[in-house]
């Protein structure tokens, strides 16, 4: 009898232990470690900003949809996400909720709004665990790149796109003090973390030889991922005159353009976009035009007229549009214009140049606009430092200057030889046939991440 109970309780206590394993091994862990995931290969894009203006990322998001992967694109919505995006089966978006301003102090308010970030975060992780990589860009650094390098002890491989570094930004902002302890503090979070990724992907080859010379990341394992432009800037298609009568009739030039410009009489139209920083030096700009004026009027009558369109906003526009209200034009017309994200390209494509006054605070990422203008047509008039030769060869895609007397002559020779324009033009509508996948595919294959 008492070994019949004792076999009885045994059985028991086995039956238990294979039924919690069955539970375990179908229900827990998968729950645990693969939760919503499909069959697919699953990455996460997390974008620590609004998600419409980071064409980049929404790039890499289209791209792994294409190429057969289930697309988690996390971030911020504040403006419109891309039809293409939206419309897309294997792309789901998850909204990084926002926290609405208080009452409380800039210093309190911005402790709140990181800690607020990291739990949103963790949230967005937990709901997505099992993927099989998830990408984020630097910067920001702080607080996803130290999240993320945990996150990869689940078993998620972890992809860094570097755009910049968010520590040579911040020291900008610290009067360039490298010493400010947040900005130390930012650049030893970026230099440990950095090490815990497993794809490297870098904006420009000065990027990654900063990264394997400063950071010790191995040269032969990161990977050069040049932007390309967005779809939505293609080259004008027609004559002169059909881009004349466009520039009359477009609604958003309405306002813009002097009753008496006329392309085919050999005015031109120039572009820029900023953002109205210290770092962007419109100034350098309107110098110049004043230089053209006094050149205009001492030496050379037959200057062609020029329309300057400044687009964007920023904290130092008011300034600048006083200064150029101030000075009586007589050949260059400067107009500030804010337009739409559907009307800015229409207009870059109307535009003889692009001009680009962009400088970095890393000195190693190149300026989207200008990947904008070539994506439009445009050659481009660009402010030089040192890495802007990975883009632009002077008079070969465009003209570099170093200060508004350099750029002062470029107009001039922008302005009055055709035969150089015809050269630009032509490198530029070449350049402008390269698209993203060209860069993408290559680099993804080399990873092994598509076939
Ligand atoms: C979605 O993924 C499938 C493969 O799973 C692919 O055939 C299809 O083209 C993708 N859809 C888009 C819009 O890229
Ligand atoms: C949030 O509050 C700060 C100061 O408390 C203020 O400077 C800022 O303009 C506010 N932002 C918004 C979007 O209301
Ligand atoms: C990215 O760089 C890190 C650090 O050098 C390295 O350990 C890792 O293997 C690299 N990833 C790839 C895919 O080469």
């Amino acid at each position: 009898m008492i070994w019949s109970s004792d076999i009885s309780q045994w059985l028991l206590v086995l039956l238990i232990v294979y039924l919690s394993l069955t539970v375990w091994v179908y229900y827990v862990m998968p729950f645990l470690l693969v939760g919503t995931k499909s069959i697919k290969k699953r990455i996460i894009i997390y974008v620590i900003g609004d998600i419409g203006h980071s064409p980049r990322m929404c790039n890499h998001a289209i791209s792994f949809s294409e190429n057969g992967w289930q697309v988690e694109l996390c971030g911020y919505v504040n403006s419109n996400i891309p039809a293409r995006i939206i419309d897309d089966s294997n792309i789901t978006i998850h909204e990084l909720p926002q926290l609405t301003n208080s009452s409380s102090g800039k210093i309190l308010f911005m402790i709140k709004k990181v800690l607020f970030q990291i739990v949103s975060i963790l949230r967005h992780l937990w709901e997505l665990r099992g993927s099989d990589i998830i990408l984020v860009q630097n910067p920001p650094t702080i607080p996803i790149l130290p999240i993320v390098a945990f996150y990869r002890l689940t078993g998620c491989k972890l992809m860094v796109d570097w755009h910049n570094l968010g520590y040579s930004i911040l020291q900008l902002k610290f009067n360039n003090n490298f010493y400010h302890p947040l900005v130390l503090i930012s650049f030893v979070i970026e230099y440990i973390f950095s090490k815990s990724s497993d794809y490297n992907l870098t904006v420009t080859e000065s990027m990654k030889d900063y990264l394997v010379n400063n950071f010790g990341l191995k040269k032969s394992r990161c990977y050069v991922l040049y932007d390309r432009p967005g779809l939505q800037f293609s080259p004008f298609q027609g004559s002169l005159v059909e881009r004349n009568d466009k520039i009359q009739s477009e609604p958003y030039m309405k306002n813009l353009v002097p009753l008496d410009f006329d392309l085919t009489k050999g005015d031109k139209l120039i572009v820029t976009s900023t953002s109205f920083t210290p770092d962007e030096d419109i100034g350098i700009l309107i110098g110049s035009l004043k230089i053209y004026e006094s050149s205009y009027q001492k030496f050379d009558n037959n200057l062609p007229k020029i329309l300057c369109v400044i687009t964007g906003k920023g904290p130092m526009k008011e300034e600048i549009m006083k200064q150029v209200s101030d000075y009586k034009w007589n050949r260059c017309t400067i107009q500030f214009a804010w337009l739409s994200s559907e009307d800015y390209p229409k207009l870059l494509r109307l535009c003889d140049y692009g001009v680009s006054l962009h400088s970095s605070s890393s000195g190693l990422d190149l300026p989207m606009k200008i990947l904008d203008m070539f994506g439009s047509g445009l050659p481009v008039l660009a402010l030089n430092y040192p890495v802007l030769d990975e883009l632009v060869t002077h008079k070969e895609n465009g003209l570099k200057f170093a200060d508004r007397r350099e750029l002062h002559e470029s107009l001039i020779f922008a302005m009055k030889d055709a035969e150089l324009y015809e050269v630009l033009k032509e490198n530029v509508l070449q350049e402008s046939s390269k698209n993203w996948d060209s860069s993408w595919k290559p680099v993804m294959k080399k990873l092994n991440l598509i076939r």
